[in-house]
């Protein structure tokens, strides 16, 4: 049985309250009794993208499970690259696309950020690099594909009009190259599930707050609950058949 944390939107700024939230449920994970096979973060790490924003993440991400993060769109390509994964910036604005290879799976993270936008894009870069990653993949192997950006609407019409577009690229890689078993976002600040090309969408919930679902009376005018609704994270568990189950969980700050 493989277990994977993911959490999304953590929003780290300069504000004590970010922290704490992020604080608790990264203390929760330490509090597991297993080895998680990994701990993914879907985006908008840092909630401006600055290098005392990443030097803080560094510290509040330390944990002693496997750790994959990607970029957001409130994050900076090269400052993120730089600061928070320690690597040279050899190409100036490249998307940050990274793989881990655990026991019996493979989570992909690519980056569906769009420089100083908040809607996403998957370049032709990271498609390309997704293909090859499914491509030294035996097909046994269940391959889980991370971003951003949800790459369909979630029926919250402010998350809606800055999803990911150009999907109909993503959905035709899928449709040709088989091994996804998932697709994997965050964004949207709420947990959700829904399918995409025919494979799940699963959406984290955000650690910095929880959108407004358009049904809901809370706050005329208001997008998200801040402090009304604790922090939420999600497992997702691989089973020998290769089939994915998905629990959420809110932990107390
Ligand atoms: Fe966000
Ligand atoms: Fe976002």
């Amino acid at each position: 049985m493989i277990v994977i944390a993911h959490l999304s939107d953590i929003h780290i700024d300069s504000s004590p309250r970010s922290a704490e939230r992020t604080r608790s449920v990264m203390a929760y994970l330490e509090s597991l009794d297993i080895d998680l096979d990994a701990v993914v973060v879907t985006g908008d790490i840092a909630d401006h993208g600055l290098e005392s924003e990443y030097l803080h993440v560094r510290e509040l991400l330390q944990t002693r499970h496997p750790l994959l993060v990607c970029p957001g769109n409130h994050d900076v390509r090269d400052a993120f690259r730089r600061v928070l994964l320690g690597e040279p910036v050899t190409r100036t604005g490249a998307p940050v696309n990274q793989v881990l290879r655990g026991a019996g799976f493979v989570l992909a993270l690519g980056d569906s950020s769009v420089p100083g936008k908040d809607e996403g894009f998957l370049e032709e870069e990271t498609l390309a690099w997704l293909e090859s990653v499914l491509d030294e993949t035996p097909e046994e192997v269940p391959v889980l594909v991370g971003f951003h950006h949800p790459p369909t609407a979630l029926h919250i019409p402010f998350v809606d009009g800055i999803r990911q577009f150009g999907e109909h690229r993503l959905a035709e890689l899928a449709a040709r190259r088989p091994g996804i078993v998932a697709f994997l976002c965050g964004h949207a600040h709420t947990a959700a599930a829904t399918t995409f090309a025919g494979l799940p969408l699963l959406v984290a919930p955000g650690v910095i707050s929880t959108s407004k679902l358009p049904w809901e009376s809370y706050g005329p005018g208001v997008h998200v609950y801040r402090d009304e609704m604790a922090p939420s994270l999600a497992f997702h568990v691989l089973d020998e058949g290769g089939r994915i189950t998905t629990h959420y969980r809110s932990v107390p700050v």
